[in-house]
C-alpha cells in the first residue's frame, strides 16, 4: 500500500519548522502538515514570498496554524537571530525540516565569504540546527530531518579546496553540498545516540521533483542547453507532493528512525521507502572530520 501524506497521524498540538516554505517541496510540507493540524512555522528568505504562498497555495487550508519566519540561511547572523526568535516564542519544537536548498549558481559567495550551495546547504543548517537543539530537546521524539538529494552518490568532499576558490564546477560543488547534508544528518544522530538524547536525526531525499529549483539554476545560468536537457528529461520527474513525501515520512512516521535515509521506490521517483546513503558518507572518521571542520566554519559546536 503506497503511503501518502494522508496516512500521517494527527499533528494537532505540534511545532514543526520547515526551512524554504514558501516554494517546491518545502510548501508541500508546509501544506502536509497545517492538513493534519500542525503549527508550522514558515522560515522563509522572502517574507513576501512567504505571504504569497500563504494567500495562494495555501489559502484554502483552514487546519493548523501558520507562524512566519524570516531567516537567510546564507548568512549565519541571521541564522543565529532566527533561531533566537524561535526560541523566545515558543521555547519547544517537535520537527525541524532542514529543506532549503539552492541548485547549480554561478559562483557565488555566502555573507561570510562560502561557496554560496555549501553555505546555503549545508553550514546555515548545520548552525541553525544545533542552536535550535535546546528546544527540541523539551520535546519526547523531536526530529530533524535533512533534504539531500541523489547527488549524494556523485558527491566528494574536496579537502583541499571546499569552497571551489581554486576551481568551481557548480555541479560538483552541489553534489559535494548534498553529501555534507547526509553526513552532517548521520554524524548528528550519531552524536545524539551517544548523548542518550530522544532527538533523532533522519535524511530524506525527493528524487526528481517539478519545482523551482530548476528553472532558478537555468535563468541564473542563461543556460539554453540545460533548458532543453530538462525538457528532455521532464517524464521522469514527478509532482513537487510526491516529491515531499520522503521527507514527511521520516518526519513523522512511527516506523521511521534516527540514523535511516527515505528516498522514492524508483530512485528518481515513486512512494517513499527506506533506502541506503552514500557510501562515503558511512565512513566515521571522515564523518567525524568534516562535523569538526564544519563547526570550525560555523564558529559553534556540539559535541
Ligand atoms: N526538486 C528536486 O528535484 C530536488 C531533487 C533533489 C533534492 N532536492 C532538494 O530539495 C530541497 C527543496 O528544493 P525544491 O526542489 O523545493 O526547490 P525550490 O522550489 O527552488 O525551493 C527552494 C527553497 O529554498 C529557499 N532558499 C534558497 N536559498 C535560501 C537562503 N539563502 N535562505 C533561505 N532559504 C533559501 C528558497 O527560497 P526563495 O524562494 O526565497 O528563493 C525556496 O523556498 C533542496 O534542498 C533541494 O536540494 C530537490
Amino acid at each position: 500500500m503506497p503511503w501518502t501524506s494522508e496516512e500521517m497521524s494527527d499533528q494537532t498540538g505540534r511545532t514543526v519548522l520547515v526551512t524554504g516554505a514558501n516554494s517546491g517541496l518545502g510548501l508541500e510540507t508546509t501544506r502536509a502538515f497545517l492538513q493534519k493540524g500542525a503549527t508550522v512555522i514558515m522560515g522563509c528568505r522572502s517574507i513576501s514570498r512567504a505571504q504569497s504562498a500563504i494567500d495562494g497555495f495555501l489559502k484554502k487550508i483552514d487546519k493548523g496554524n501558520i507562524s512566519l519566519l524570516e531567516i537567510d540561511l546564507g548568512d549565519l547572523t541571521k541564522v543565529a537571530s532566527a533561531a533566537e526568535n524561535i526560541m523566545d516564542k515558543y521555547g519547544h519544537l517537535d520537527l525541524l525540516i532542514n529543506n532549503a536548498g539552492v541548485m547549480a549558481p554561478p559562483y557565488t559567495l555566502s555573507k561570510q565569504g562560502f561557496e554560496i550551495q555549501f553555505a546555503v546547504n549545508h553550514l546555515g543548517h548545520m548552525a541553525l540546527t544545533i542552536k535550535l537543539l535546546p528546544i527540541l530537546e523539551r520535546k519526547v521524539g523531536a526530529r530533524i530531518v535533512t533534504v539531500s538529494s541523489g547527488a549524494q552518490f556523485m558527491g566528494q568532499i574536496d579537502w583541499e579546496d571546499m569552497q571551489g576558490k581554486k576551481r568551481y564546477d557548480r555541479w560538483r560543488a552541489y553534489s559535494q553540498s548534498k553529501l555534507a547534508n547526509v553526513m552532517f544528518a548521520l554524524e548528528l544522530d550519531d552524536r545524539l545516540k551517544t548523548n542518550k538524547s530522544m532527538v533523532s536525526s533522519l535524511v530524506a531525499h525527493p528524487g526528481l521533483a517539478r519545482t523551482n529549483l530548476q528553472l532558478r539554476s537555468i535563468k541564473a545560468n542563461n543556460s539554453w542547453q540545460e533548458g532543453l536537457a530538462y525538457k528532455f528529461i521532464q517524464p521522469l520527474f514527478q509532482g513537487a507532493r510526491m516529491g515531499s513525501l520522503p521527507q514527511l515520512f521520516a518526519a513523522t512516521d512511527p516506523s521511521a528512525k534516527g540514523g535511516q535515509q527515505y528516498g522514492p521506490r524508483f530512485n528518481f521517483r515513486g512512494y517513499p521507502k527506506l533506502c541506503n546513503s552514500a557510501a562515503s558518507a558511512l565512513k566515521k572518521d571522515q564523518r567525524k572530520r568534516f562535523w569538526e571542520l564544519s563547526e570550525e566554519l560555523i564558529g559553534m559546536s556540539f559535541k
